[in-house]
């Protein structure tokens, strides 16, 4: 086979490995809609839903973690708060409280008798009523759905690339709130990325610095020192970032919030991403540049088990307060 018809066959691979043909998401019995536990086949939307048509919700992602008889959820009431506060900037009217939203959220959890590691998702978006894009009085419709998961990523060290497609920014549709639209912009990023047989992108802001992933945040070690872009980068404030400043504090890990040049992912010692779906996803190269060694480093090692522990209720590092136990 010639070299040119060989690399056409490994793009057609690469480009058919992103459309996959059965949902990944297993059922469970029950989704969270409006106050309810519905059964799963019945919790539907209709097809007018002003959400579907322009992106006018916001979610969240929350983990839980089973070990034997236990199932913990993390950061639980933050990440409601987080919902509410997406909410707000989004002018969404939601009906429930953050405490409400948890009960829920365990209600829920318990009924579908999830008791390994899952995903819980949370939206809150614009229901049936009109096309104004004004949606007033248009009602406000809520629901959690909780499914096993695993992980995020298939691989254990990542090769990404910097996109071409610029990260949204605040004046446009702000980053720190998820907003259902704003995700066009890193499905741009990350099929690009995986078009070009990468694993994930990392998105520059309007003036050319790192943000973030298309869903994490990203961190940088340089001579021991550990670097994640301030939250003015056009960054989400992922409460995996904020864990890992936490840790890097109680563990001794010099830690600076700023702003990130490209050239520095490529000098890096060691980086790193951060999310509740994805964990601590160690970085192996930058548009083909190796990272390090193209090994896992020391404190991506040190922080990614701290917070490994932390998740699974092994250790608390003084808070407790952090991990909501189900069973
Ligand atoms: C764009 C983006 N950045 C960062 C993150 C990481 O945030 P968190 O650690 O709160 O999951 C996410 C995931 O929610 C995300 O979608």
């Amino acid at each position: 086979m010639s070299e040119k018809k060989k690399m056409q066959t490994e793009l057609e691979q690469r480009r058919e490995s992103t459309q996959a043909t059965r949902p990944e998401i297993q059922k469970v019995d029950f989704v969270w809609m409006n106050g309810e536990l519905v059964a799963w086949d019945n919790a539907t939307v209709p097809v007018m839903t002003h959400s579907l048509h322009y992106g006018t919700g916001v979610f969240e992602g929350i983990r839980g973690y089973g070990s034997e008889d236990k199932l913990y959820v993390f950061r639980l009431g933050e990440h409601f708060e987080r919902l509410l506060e997406s909410a707000r900037i989004c002018d969404l009217e939601c009906k429930y409280t953050s405490t409400e939203f948890e009960n829920a959220c365990v209600d829920l959890l318990r009924a579908n008798k999830i008791r390994g590691d899952c995903y819980i998702r949370p939206i809150v978006f614009v229901g049936f009523s009109g096309i104004n894009l004004g949606f007033i009085n248009y009602p406000i419709d809520a629901a959690i759905v909780a499914f096993p998961f695993k992980q995020y990523f298939a691989k254990a060290g990542l090769d990404v690339c910097v996109s071409s497609w610029t990260r949204i920014y605040d004046p446009v549709t702000p980053p720190m709130a998820k907003i259902c639209g704003n995700y066009v912009n890193s499905v741009f990023a990350k099929r690009e990325a995986a078009k070009n047989g990468y694993d994930e992108a990392i998105m520059l802001n309007a003036t050319g610095k790192v943000s973030e992933a298309t869903g994490e945040n990203i961190f940088v070690v340089k001579d021991e020192e550990l670097v994640t872009p301030s939250v003015g980068s056009s960054i989400l404030k992922g409460l995996t970032r904020d864990t890992i400043i936490f840790l890097s504090k109680k563990l001794g890990v010099e830690i600076i919030e700023r702003e990130v040049g490209r050239s520095e992912l490529y000098t890096a010692d060691e980086i790193f991403l951060t999310g509740t779906a994805a964990g601590i996803a160690p970085v192996l190269s930058v548009d083909k540049k190796p990272v390090g060694n193209r090994k896992v480093g020391a404190v991506t090692e040190k922080l990614a088990k701290a917070y490994f522990d932390l998740v699974v209720g092994r250790e608390t590092f003084g808070r407790d307060d952090w991990v909501t136990r189900v069973y």
